[in-house]
């Protein structure tokens, strides 16, 4: 048995408002106690999406009547709402920029909208960039030239983090995550009734469908070979039912919060990882990058000797589903205890909706 901290996601998808039958901060927060996550930090694409003040407190008041662990929400930057998110910032776990298309309808294109949040939002508050390929490129000419730090969600290519690596050896303050599924590609061999799962491995397609697309394994090399140039581990625990994944149109995500550990341990057993390299990307540089508070009197147990099997059915997640159905795992979470009181043992969610605190309204409290 081993003591961990309790882990910190900073890029979950909580689906609430406006998606509640894909996940809402009950399912949701109870999913990250599952996978050793004490503190999720939610990403503002819900329906509606958190703008302005109006939706933050339609958000928070959700997320205060249901969270079992501690949180705190993203503001989305939208076309004409920079100083309205700048007044928030403080009670925000940061902003959100969506400069590529995904998920949602906060996509800005133009440059100069950027440039108006960069230049309101407070410098020392974090601002977190969806930007792929050559939008990343042009999110580090911005961190140069506003001097301000970004930290680059879910980075998948080589090129990306090439690029990181040579603006962070030049003193730009960028930091980057990267999610499990673009480290550990989903089992390739599908069984035959998941219709559409493994058609366009790297490009997208039935419930592989996901953003930034699975990586190839050229592009996947390079991030193991770069690890010491990524910050954070982030699942971007992204929820779609399977009715939807397998519909038409399938949107793109993953969920991530109850596979992310397991994969992440598995990889400690074999050799790739260390427990060091755990903390430092699910507690220490979380922590340091999103000015997060400690949470006192909080641990997580794991066995890590513990070998099992992933299973939908097994989880918490209102989604249903995992693209790592069937995928065999070394090392569990046995226990997670947060502020002195047991949230979670042995398969079942003990901390009630409503005992989660919002790690930003802390100090409000006291
Ligand atoms: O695959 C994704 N799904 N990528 C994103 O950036 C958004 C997310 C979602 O919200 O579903
Ligand atoms: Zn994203
Ligand atoms: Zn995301």
């Amino acid at each position: 048995m081993l003591k961990l901290p309790g882990l910190i996601d900073p890029h979950v998808h909580m689906r609430e408002p406006g998606g509640e039958h894909k996940e809402d901060w009950d399912s949701g927060t109870a999913a990250a106690l599952a996978g050793g996550f004490t503190l999720v930090l939610a990403m503002p694409n819900t329906k509606p999406p958190v703008t302005d003040a109006a939706t933050f407190e339609l958000t928070l008041a959700a997320a205060g009547g249901k969270a079992r662990c501690d949180y705190a929400q993203y503001l989305g930057a939208g076309a004409d709402n920079a100083a309205e998110a700048a007044a928030l910032a403080g009670r925000a776990a940061g902003l959100k920029m969506y400069l590529d298309q995904t998920y949602g309808p906060l996509r800005l294109d133009d440059m100069t909208l950027w440039m108006q949040h960069f230049e309101r939002w407070p410098a020392d508050r974090p601002i977190v960039v969806h930007a792929e390929s050559r939008s990343m490129a042009a999110t580090l000419l911005l961190a140069g030239l506003f001097d301000r730090p970004v930290h680059i969600a879910h980075i998948s290519l080589r090129e990306e983090i090439l690029l990181i690596r040579k603006a962070k050896e030049r003193g730009l303050k960028v930091t980057c995550e990267v999610t499990p599924h673009h480290l550990f590609p989903p089992p390739p061999n599908p069984p035959p009734n998941l219709r559409n799962l493994g058609e366009g491995q790297g490009g997208g397609g039935g419930r592989l469908e996901v953003r930034p697309r699975l990586n190839t394994p050229a592009d996947r090399q390079a991030l193991w070979d770069n690890l010491d140039c990524i910050d954070c581990f982030a699942t971007d625990h992204a929820p779609h039912t399977l009715a939807e994944k397998d519909g038409p149109n399938p949107p793109p995500g993953f969920p991530g919060l109850e596979t992310a550990l397991p994969l992440l341990l598995s990889a400690v057993h074999a050799g790739r990882l260390t427990l060091d390299d755990i903390i430092l990307r699910s507690y220490t540089n979380p922590r340091r990058i999103f000015h997060l508070p400690e949470q006192p009197d909080t641990w997580i147990e794991i066995d890590p000797d513990a070998e099992w099997t992933i299973h939908a059915v097994d989880t918490f997640t209102r989604c249903g589903w995992t693209p790592y159905e069937g995928q065999p795992v070394r090392g569990r979470v046995t226990r997670v205890v947060l502020r002195g009181k047991e949230a979670y043992q042995e398969g079942k969610v003990t901390a009630e909706p409503g005992t989660g605190k919002n790690v930003r309204m802390m100090n409000e409290e006291c």
